[in-house]
């Protein structure tokens, strides 16, 4: 299956890449973030320090550090934006934010990458319109990609209950 839904953590997953919630200045967090520094090491950070920076609604890819152990061969750390109610452009950035990661997964040769749901946590964007956006852009990009395998990873079952129902409300489009 092209698309997966799972619920638990982003940091035991085994595909080729996995994808982390990152802030823009790229300082390394808590949340997701800081569940894959920990498992990663502290080269992750020190690799991210001298990237410097990357604008909300981009991403940007750096190898996995001791996530190789685990077979994971990259981190791609994207920037969701905060949540401002929904008239800040919000949608349009966090689906730029999908597809960025997408595309750096699939330029370095991935045929699989788990995302954790961005933004949803301390940037507070509503999960139920986060998934749709994420789910929306993950499908389109399977359309021309259809070797690549996009695991959601959701944490709790609150969280994959959400993914799943928007999943089944895109079916019935
Ligand atoms: N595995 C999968 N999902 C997780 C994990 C985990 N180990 N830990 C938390 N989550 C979930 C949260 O429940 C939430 O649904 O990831 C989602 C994203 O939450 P955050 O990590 O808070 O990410 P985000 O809302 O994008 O905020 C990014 O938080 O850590 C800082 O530096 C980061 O400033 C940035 C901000």
């Amino acid at each position: 299956m092209p698309l997966e839904l799972i619920q638990g953590d982003i940091a035991a997953q085994q595909t080729c890449a996995v994808v982390t919630a990152a802030n823009k200045e790229l300082v390394g967090g808590g949340g997701v973030d800081g569940a894959i520094h920990r498992a990663a090491g502290p080269e992750l950070l020190r690799a991210i320090r001298q990237i410097g920076g990357t604008p909300t609604g981009t991403a940007v890819i750096t190898p996995a550090f001791r996530l190789e152990e685990q077979g994971v061969r990259f981190v791609i750390h994207a920037v969701g934006p905060v949540w401002k109610g929904g008239n800040a452009g919000e949608p349009a950035l966090l689906a730029r934010a999908y597809q960025r990661s997408l595309e750096l997964a699939a330029e370095h040769g991935c045929s699989s990458v788990a995302f954790p749901s961005i933004s949803t946590g301390v940037y507070g964007y509503p999960p139920e319109l986060a998934a749709e956006v994420a789910l929306g852009t993950i499908q389109d990009f399977l359309r021309t990609h259809p070797q690549m395998t996009v695991r959601m990873v959701l944490y709790g079952s609150q969280n994959l209950q959400v993914f799943q129902e928007a999943l089944r409300q895109a079916g019935q489009e």
